[in-house]
């Protein structure tokens, strides 16, 4: 039915039109992320030049502009209307790094779906997301809106917000259709350099990068936006082996892609040649849809009578859209999505930001708790100290596009209203986020969210000092302002702002408890502060509920159960950090540091400050040895990993029992361990349970030196823990 309608229609489309429809426009405002090119909107429109906007926010808008498209256009065709959706639509969750590290597949995925529920009933059909890239260098500021370092990890939550935007039925009007990013490998551009050039081998890219995407396309992706950076040499935009061979005939993707931001366009600056030239490579490539650059509209019918392009690839590229069009339901109904009283309903509804709350607890990681410091009694008197204890601006974190930071609540707001009327709370700001004003200058390019005053350094330091001398406890509120992170905020220096350290150290010296809160969208290099701390929690940001939700962890209402999707280096020489590296021929025993003409740093541990997957709870969890059911298998054959999980503290609590894999010899080197499936298992204190992995040919498979998905024959080690630095472990053997 739906290729009979597309064919029916394109058979009175006119070339122009047909052009038209691969044109991605915005108005410009705040999601311009580059140079806004479209003038003229609602004239091209009207003219059948455009096939979909975004950046157009709120029913009534989008209604506007539907219009233009079905009564002012020849042809009627709707318009696509899409947005970055990030971590929620206007109600706003934390950030995706954040959510990563709860390791709730389930949650994630209904975090996907309160959000498109939300963003559907505002006017929008199309998201943005998920943002899939693997990242091993937390210099990179788009780390935050990813899910880390691990493929398997990645691939997980890449398939669950799939299902969770797009649903059972695309055309429902409580579904919107996701768009897995940036395709592809834009998590490992060079130095963490936003944009930067990105070079790998076929099998790091096969082993490491490309499975979250892969992941997506398997759960029926709708759309796929291709990457900024280049591969092998070529811009994702233009590169055909990419988007053609490995995505279409090699994963059997069959929705459209779409560039990013000016992406063709800029294919002139990475050298490939004028405006005419990258947009005809782009469309060789299998580019459907051109975002912003207006490449396709202004060139393509010059290059079709050159050869440079085919009459097919203009008619692929146009059914691809309408084919989109077509799942969405908007022949049907193009207004299906701008229903006022849905939006009156839906928007920032009360279920909504309860939701915000429940999944900022859940993203919540406690990296140290000496003395059992937390949970904090619900008397006393605690000082709130730091420039991210009574602040709005800063809770909603990167790229809430349509989020609006003053419903945020702060935290002080939230620690008075859990911590109820026994407690006496004080607050003091302490510092600034920064004092270095061309820091702040650079990071507000969306608003004034980065603070240096008032006040003077010394003012606000001895007002927290006297203020936490008053107190039994001290909660720090520090780390970075949320436009430290996200897309063109790279940073080389991971450390806290110096106002920040500064604060940190005269705090220390009172000796009063010292909990600190950290916010921040990637790993910080904090040693001496975790140092300085009793406690630690790692609450990156949280959005519209953080107050609320970290008042939740700190005074126990929620006992944390978050782990870390990524690993904290100790400092930033060490990047990239991961724990899925190999061995080296060299390999550094980490019990005997420093062994010279091992593979090490004269300087610094191999090991992260924080590793990978760990993440302590108000509880302690024992793990017993690991039983295997035997000690051999055939390929066609399975094990089954069993070990016993006892919480022996004194909450109840959740833990993430996860399961990881070494291939002990290789016809390529393998990684020292692989995350190869988890648990999230929830067990009252004095509770044990078995919790038991099946582990199967399919598991031990690699990518080797022809591109072949094998396993083969030999030692392996499985290794069952609570943190990829912390496991049981056994051994068995994989039979011809
Ligand atoms: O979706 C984003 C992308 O992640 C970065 N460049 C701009 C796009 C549209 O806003």
């Amino acid at each position: 039915k739906m290729n009979a309608f597309v064919s029916s229609l394109m058979s009175k489309m006119t070339l122009d039109e047909k052009i038209g429809q691969l044109n991605l426009v915005t108005p410009g405002g705040g999601v311009a992320t580059g140079a806004v090119v479209s003038t003229d909107v609602e004239g091209k429109i009207k003219a059948g030049k455009v096939g979909g906007l975004f950046g157009v926010i709120g029913v009534d808008k989008i209604r506007q502009a539907q219009e233009l498209a079905v009564t002012g256009s020849h042809l009627k065709i709707p318009l696509i209307f899409g947005s970055d959706v990030i971590h929620g639509y206007k109600t706003t969750f934390p950030i995706p790094l954040g959510l990563s590290c709860s390791w709730d597949i389930p949650m994630i995925e209904r975090s996907a779906r309160v959000a498109a529920t939300e963003a559907s009933a505002d006017g929008l059909c199309w998201v943005f997301s998920p943002m899939v890239d693997i990242a091993r260098d937390p210099r990179w500021g788009r780390v935050a809106e990813g899910a880390g370092e691990d493929p398997y990890l990645g691939s997980q939550i890449s398939a669950a917000m799939i299902r969770g935007y797009q649903g059972t039925n695309l055309a429902a009007d409580n579904t919107v259709m996701a768009c897995v990013k940036h395709f592809a490998l834009y998590g490992a551009a060079e130095g963490g350099r936003d944009y930067n050039t990105v070079d790998m081998s076929r099998i790091k890219m096969y082993e490491y990068y490309l499975p979250p995407y892969k992941a997506a396309v398997d759960a029926g992706v709708g759309s796929v936006m291709s990457s900024f950076n280049e591969i092998d040499g070529i811009p994702a935009t233009g590169n055909k082996w990419l988007l053609t061979d490995l995505l279409r005939r090699q994963w059997g993707f069959k929705g459209f892609v779409v560039s990013d931001y000016t992406s063709v366009s800029e294919m002139i600056d990475h050298g490939m040649g004028d405006l005419q030239t990258v947009s005809a490579l782009a469309l060789n490539a299998g580019l459907d849809m051109d975002m912003v650059a207006e490449g396709f509209l202004n060139t393509t019918k010059k290059s079709l009578p050159e050869k440079k392009v085919t009459q097919a690839q203009i008619d692929a590229a146009c059914r691809r859209i309408l084919e989109a069009k077509y799942k969405l339901g908007l022949f049907d109904d193009p207004y299906r999505y701008c229903n006022p009283q849905r939006a009156a309903k839906e928007v920032l509804s009360a279920d909504k930001r309860a939701a915000a709350r429940e999944f900022g607890v859940h993203s919540t990681v406690l990296l140290k708790n000496s003395n059992q410091t937390l949970p904090l009694k619900k008397s006393g008197t605690i000082a709130l100290i730091g420039p991210l204890a009574n602040n709005k601006s800063n809770m909603l974190g990167t790229w809430a596009v349509s989020g609006d930071a003053q419903l945020s609540v702060p935290v002080l707001d939230g620690m008075k209203a859990v911590g109820g009327s026994g407690v006496n709370i004080v607050y003091a700001k302490g510092a600034n986020v920064t004092d270095d004003p061309e820091l702040a200058k650079r990071a507000n390019v969306f608003g004034e969210r980065v603070d240096v005053g008032p006040g003077t350094p010394e003012q606000l330091l001895s007002e927290a000092v006297a203020t936490a001398t008053k107190a039994d406890v001290i909660v720090a509120v520090v780390g970075e302002a949320s436009e430290f992170t996200g897309e063109a905020s790279s940073r080389t220096d991971l450390s806290l702002p110096q106002s920040q350290r500064r604060l940190l150290d005269e705090l220390a010296k009172t000796g009063k408890p010292l909990v600190v809160v950290l916010m921040s969208g990637r790993p910080l290099t904090i040693e001496h502060e975790s140092s300085l701390a009793t406690s630690l929690l790692q609450v990156w940001f949280e959005g519209h509920e953080a107050g609320n939700a970290i008042a939740d962890v700190l005074f126990g209402a929620y006992n944390p159960s978050g782990k870390l999707s990524m690993s904290w280096p100790r400092n930033v020489g060490q990047i990239p950090v991961y724990y899925n590296h190999k061995n080296t021929g060299r390999p550094q025993d980490d019990t005997k540091p420093g062994q010279k003409f091992r593979s090490n740093y004269l300087d610094v541990a191999n090991t992260p400050l924080y590793a990978f997957g760990y993440g302590l709870s108000y509880t302690s969890f024992s793990y017993s040895p690991v039983q295997l059911s035997k000690n051999t298998m055939r390929a066609s054959e399975k094990i089954t990993a069993t070990v016993t999980v006892t919480n022996s503290g004194n909450y109840d609590g959740e833990e993430v029992v996860q399961l990881y894999i070494r291939d002990m010899v290789g016809s390529v080197t393998r990684p020292v361990k692989e995350l190869k499936g988890f648990q999230k298992i929830r067990l009252r204190k004095g509770e044990s349970r078995q919790v038991s992995f099946t582990i199967d040919d399919e598991m031990l498979k690699f990518w080797n030196s022809d591109l072949k998905h094998v396993s083969e024959p030999g030692a392996f080690k499985v290794f069952i823990g609570g943190s990829s630095d912390n496991v049981q472990e056994a051994n068995f053997t994989l039979m011809k």
